[in-house]
């Protein structure tokens, strides 16, 4: 189920339906030579008008576009409404910043191809739960606050080596399925745990990362980390719902490295 965080108030509102592949400020030019085409619906909302949101419809010539959504979306700027807003770099899934729900559920637009979805038109809003900056432009600073919270560095008591702090094959290898995080918030703004309580529960996105540090043979403050999440809500709200790792764009398993968390809090009591 996606809800997004409305103004208060307000109601989404139908909106303004564009046509068919017209350049900013030219009349409309029709589909191209296979006639195929998409229409995508996405979430308008500017804080400056004091207007409710709106679903504004796009149909673009899938002849003239790349394959991807976030191509359609470039397409749709660049030539058709330059006043959409949204967040993207590096067109190549390892930024996070494009995450948005697409079809209902959330995801990267750079990765998600535009032939995955059947049917004739794809909704697009901001990523569920979260304040919205501008059409699909979420606040993050929660979830970034919550990031730093967790330290996400090598802490470290022993002197310095003259080089490098070293590491085993082995240990190294347990960083595999953690440090590829690129932090986008698609697993927690799809957990219900964190819709309800994201003020306090720390989600499974920095819950992931937090692991990626306790697991990390070079980090020296184990124990200080499981101090900090030991806790009803930062880190026991998780209730194994598996959202996140279902949804997860760069196939990771935050629910399990949410599990393993928990264990370590069990084992150090035994
Ligand atoms: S675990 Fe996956 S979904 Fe969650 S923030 Fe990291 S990359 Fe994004
Ligand atoms: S633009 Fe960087 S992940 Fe999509």
């Amino acid at each position: 189920m996606v809800e997004l965080a409305l103004p208060k108030n307000s109601k989404i509102g139908k909106g303004k339906a564009w046509p068919l592949s017209a350049s900013v400020g030219a009349a409309s030019v029709g589909a191209g030579k296979s006639g195929r085409t998409k229409t995508f619906k996405v979430y308008r909302y500017s804080p400056d008008d004091g207007e409710n949101p709106t679903w504004d419809s796009y149909t673009v010539d899938l002849d003239d576009c790349g394959p991807m959504i976030l191509d359609a979306l470039l397409k749709i700027k660049n030539e058709v409404d330059p006043t959409i807003a949204f967040r993207r770099s590096c067109r190549e899934g390892v930024c996070g910043s494009c995450a948005m729900n697409i079809g209902g559920q959330n995801t990267l637009a750079c990765t998600k191809g535009i032939d995955e979805f059947k049917g004739g038109t794809i909704t697009i809003s901001p990523l569920p739960h979260l304040p919205v900056v501008r059409d699909l432009v979420p606040d993050l600073s929660n979830f970034y606050a919550q990031y730093a919270a967790i330290e996400p560095w090598l802490h470290t008591t022993s002197p310095t080596p003259e080089k490098e702090w070293r590491q085993s094959e082995q240990d190294r290898d347990k960083l595999d399925g953690l440090y590829e995080c690129i932090l986008c918030a698609s697993c927690s703004t799809s957990c219900p745990s964190y819709w309800w309580n994201g003020d306090k529960y720390l989600g499974p996105a920095v819950l992931l990362q937090a692991y990626r540090w306790l697991i990390d043979s070079r980090d020296e403050a184990t124990g200080e980390r499981l101090d900090e999440l030991e806790d009803p809500f930062r880190l026991y709200r998780c209730h194994t719902i598996m959202n996140c790792t279902n949804v997860c764009p760069k196939g990771l398993n935050p629910a399990k490295a949410i599990a393993e968390v928990k264990k370590m809090l069990v084992e150090r009591v035994i």
